[in-house]
């Protein structure tokens, strides 16, 4: 098939990649000259596992192509996604603005029937709103507009494209329905399903899967404050309740807090959803307050051990990235910790694999940068972790010399507590006992 995807950021990407590996031919559209010029000179703009491989193949076989020009992209493209942001609006809910202005522009330029798919993660109603926008200037008999919500997750978004779950279509046309079997049917093949339903629900999907992860990472976040409190150990907490079929291992681990580029903003489009519905969402609503919170509870403890004075101190930081194995640092729990220590006149040094130079573009020359994860400790007055990547799970300890005060604050609880308390550092996680100095008196 002959395909174009509007927008080639995390989504738009690894989603035109991965239909041109399936044989189809690809052109992907991206208002960023600068990085359709780097893609067009072989370079992938976003780090993502897997992909790179991907992107070569496709590129060298000319099956994917990239430009700025729209009606380059959709001329002889039989599907269109549009894969572009929908940020947060001022009130929180989703800014539609980037789709449906697309939208207009497509109806200004087809000329012949295409299928327009909603990849991004739009509100309910929005494949009403994206017709209606291209009905504008275009006979409906020349287009349908589906939802097609997308599940991957960064850092393993190329797997997840390539193997997914499941396929969620929501459409009423049936001639929109064939088209989208047949492509993603290379994609299902060991029997996953994919789903037809109407355009709303699968809209209503994406939003529900991402507020309910959001819910079970606020709620074992909630379980793990209360750990601290009653000298209970989340950790076993999560093992003991995770091994239960009825709730599952996965998505109940403690922190600092979720991030990343979906799950803040999509429960706040959903809660205004709610609201625009005049439903109170009470849920919601406490998984935006639990959240906000918890992306306070390590500086808090780093500002309990320096009683209260962190001006001139100075704190390494590993990890930056909102998650590991991507460099994307939208709403990463890293960049608040950032936030409160420098405002405290605190000095910050940081070492992340992959996303230090999208931390630069924001910071400059108010943290150092360390490209190597020993060398950020010297002269540290703590160690804080925020983010498990997994070079940091198992570091060589004897390289911690450099690291004054032998205190570590670790929001991703890498590390068993006994383990720290032997070799005698300070350590401090989330939903556990803290090894303070008392302790290690003892040792
Ligand atoms: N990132 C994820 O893990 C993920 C997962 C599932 C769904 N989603 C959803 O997918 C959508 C895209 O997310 P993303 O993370 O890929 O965003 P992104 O910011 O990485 O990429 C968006 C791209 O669209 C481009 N763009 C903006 N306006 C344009 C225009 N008029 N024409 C062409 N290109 C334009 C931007 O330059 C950018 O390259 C969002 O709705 C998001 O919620 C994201």
């Amino acid at each position: 098939m002959n395909i174009a995807v509007v927008g080639t950021g995390y989504v738009g990407l690894v989603t035109g990649t991965c239909f041109a590996e399936t044989g189809n031919h690809v052109i992907c559209v991206d208002i960023d000259a600068k990085k359709v010029e780097r893609m067009k000179n072989g370079e992938v703009p976003i780090f993502e596992p897997g992909l790179e491989l991907l992107f070569e193949r496709n590129t060298k076989q000319g099956r994917l192509h990239f430009t700025t020009n729209l009606k380059e992209a959709i001329d002889k493209a039989q599907i269109i996604f549009l894969a572009l942001p929908t940020p947060p609006g001022e009130d929180g809910s989703a800014d539609l603005s980037y789709i449906l202005g697309v939208a207009k522009q497509l109806s200004k330029i087809i000329t012949s029937y295409k299928v327009i798919v909603d990849k991004s993660t739009v509100p309910v109603g929005t494949a009403e709103k994206v017709h209606d926008a291209l009905a504008e200037n275009l006979d409906e008999n020349l287009f349908d507009v589906v939802s097609n919500p997308e599940f991957l997750r960064e850092g393993v978004a190329v797997d997840d494209f390539m193997k997914p779950d499941r396929v969620v279509i929501g459409t009423t046309s049936e001639r929109a329905q064939k088209l989208m079997r047949q492509l993603y049917e290379p994609f299902v093949r060991q029997g996953n399903p994919i789903y037809f339903m109407d355009e709303r629900s699968a809209e209503m999907t994406k939003y529900a899967a991402n507020s309910y992860l959001a819910m079970r990472i606020s709620f074992m976040n909630e379980i793990a404050n209360l750990c601290e409190r009653v000298g209970a150990n989340v950790d076993s907490v999560r093992i003991g309740m995770g091994s239960d079929n009825r709730i599952g291992k996965r998505f109940l681990f403690p922190g600092i807090g979720y991030g990343g580029s979906c799950f803040p903003k999509d429960v706040q489009a959903l809660a205004k959803t709610a609201e625009e519905y005049d439903y109170d969402f009470k849920i919601l609503k406490s998984v935006m307050t639990i959240n906000t919170i918890q992306k306070t509870v390590l500086v808090k403890k780093i500002r309990n051990y320096f009683d209260n004075n962190l001006l001139g101190k100075t704190f390494a930081i590993w990890g930056l990235a909102f998650k590991p194995n991507t460099d994307d640092i939208r709403e990463a729990p890293a960049l608040h910790i950032i936030d409160e220590l420098l405002e405290s006149g605190a000095k910050i040094q940081v070492f992340d694999p992959e996303a230090m130079n999208n931390v630069k573009r924001i910071y400059g020359e108010s943290i150092e940068y360390i490209n190597d994860e020993y060398d950020v400790l010297r002269g540290a007055d703590a160690l804080i972790i925020a983010t498990e990547w997994a070079l940091f799970r198992t570091p060589d300890f004897e390289k911690f010399d450099n690291l004054k005060s032998k205190a570590i604050f670790d929001g991703r609880n890498l590390y068993d507590v006994n383990d720290m308390k032997n070799r005698g550092l300070h350590y401090e996680s989330i939903g556990r006992d803290a090894i303070t100095i008392n302790d290690l008196k003892s040792v």
